[in-house]
């Protein structure tokens, strides 16, 4: 494995920025305590750790819920004029921090910060009973940062400062796993300039690449470069629009966040069919594809193990690549702003993004923009 020492003179240095992975999605929302409800009852999250005025926080509260791997972070301002109270203004409720588990956050923050990122917060210490977590924060796209979490001293459920929650009567887990992806939309012309800092600032590689071709509609396209870092735990596609005949859910996004942001994440399941039965039940939305979509299905992909009957009744998606297939399926918006939404993906050998089901997938998206009179 490369070490950081091979950056200098151009050679590209592989490992100057380990990852283990996602450590936490935050979340900056109107009403936290409403937003864990949804994310507990609907999509089966269980609420483990808060903080708050109750535990000495006097201008915000933050519900951690968690589902195996998959950790979310709801946090609400209690005044105006701050940070979150301004974030929330601008672009609704959206993510905040993608943030990535570390063994050094101030390795990471050195690392990235001289490669050109900007910092946004220098390496910080907290502390508690149950041990110690060092942190540090990069800006991304937008208002949106990484943080670099390192937690190998650290014992208790989240944070330091939050509060362990024993038990939750409200979740009703589905079967989600671990974050697959975390989409990016960029604005014109900025997708490149995106790919290089993933590249360049945090030593990722292009796993993927769409152009307006793969994805385009009769009326609005898009393009999509899919950064990963070396281990491949962690994927960015990165979308920008392109031009088409009419608005492009892009630019719809982009009109809405009011900038860059994050555009979905992607939650992994080992059976999508009893997970996406459990959230439809639990009341989360999701996107539909015509009928049609399903006669074509085994010409397409060829031989599945699932019946192309349950799939239909579910409206799930089936793409094939070299290695295998996938199956996913999309929810509408989470909030009332035409912004953030959720894959739901259950990968069988298949490593792509589901190029094959763009075009159906981003006319049931245009069906809806046309409702919300944005097309
Ligand atoms: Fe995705």
């Amino acid at each position: 494995m490369a070490t950081a020492t091979e950056h200098l003179h151009g050679i590209e240095a592989k490992d100057f920025l380990p990852l283990n992975g996602t450590d936490y999605v935050e979340f900056y929302v109107g009403n936290a305590r409403q937003a864990a409800y949804f994310y507990r009852a609907a999509f089966g999250m269980r609420l483990v750790a808060y903080a708050g005025p109750e535990t000495g926080l006097r201008d915000r509260a933050s519900y951690v819920v968690q589902q195996d791997k998959i950790r979310l972070v709801l946090t609400t301002p209690l005044r105006p004029g701050n940070a979150i109270a301004d974030h929330i203004a601008k672009h609704g409720d959206g993510v905040k921090d993608i943030a990535l588990w570390v063994d050094d956050a101030v390795s990471a923050w050195r690392e990235t910060t001289r490669r050109g990122a900007r910092s946004v917060r220098e390496p910080w210490v907290l502390k508690d009973e149950q041990g110690t977590v060092r942190m540090s924060t990069i800006a991304t796209y937008g208002d949106t940062v990484h943080t670099f979490v390192e937690r190998q001293d650290y014992r208790g459920t989240f944070l330091p400062g939050f509060q362990q929650v024993q038990e939750d009567h409200v979740s009703r887990p589905v079967g989600l796993k671990y974050v697959d992806h975390v989409v990016g939309n960029v604005g014109w012309h900025e997708m490149n300039a995106f790919v290089d800092f993933y590249r360049d600032v945090m030593g990722f590689e292009m796993f993927q690449s769409f152009d307006d071709k793969d994805i385009s509609t009769e009326y609005s396209a898009l393009m999509s470069k899919v950064m990963a870092n070396g281990n491949g735990r962690v994927k960015f596609p990165i979308n920008e629009p392109a031009e088409g005949r009419k608005k492009s859910q892009i630019e719809e996004y982009l009109e809405f966040y009011n900038g860059p942001g994050v555009q979905h994440l992607a939650l992994a399941t080992d059976d999508i069919l009893t997970t996406v039965s459990k959230l439809r039940e639990q009341g989360v939305e999701f996107l539909r594809v015509p009928d049609t979509y399903y006669s074509e299905l085994e010409d397409r992909v060829g031989k599945i193990d699932e019946s192309v009957e349950d799939l239909k009744k579910l409206n799930l998606l089936v793409d094939r690549d070299e290695e295998g297939y996938l199956l996913q399926i999309f929810t509408r918006p989470v909030e009332d702003r035409p912004t953030v939404f959720f894959e739901i993906i259950q990968r069988k050998g298949g490593r792509s993004f589901g190029k094959g089901n763009f075009k159906a997938l981003f006319e049931a998206i245009e069906r809806e923009q046309r409702l919300r009179g944005n097309l």
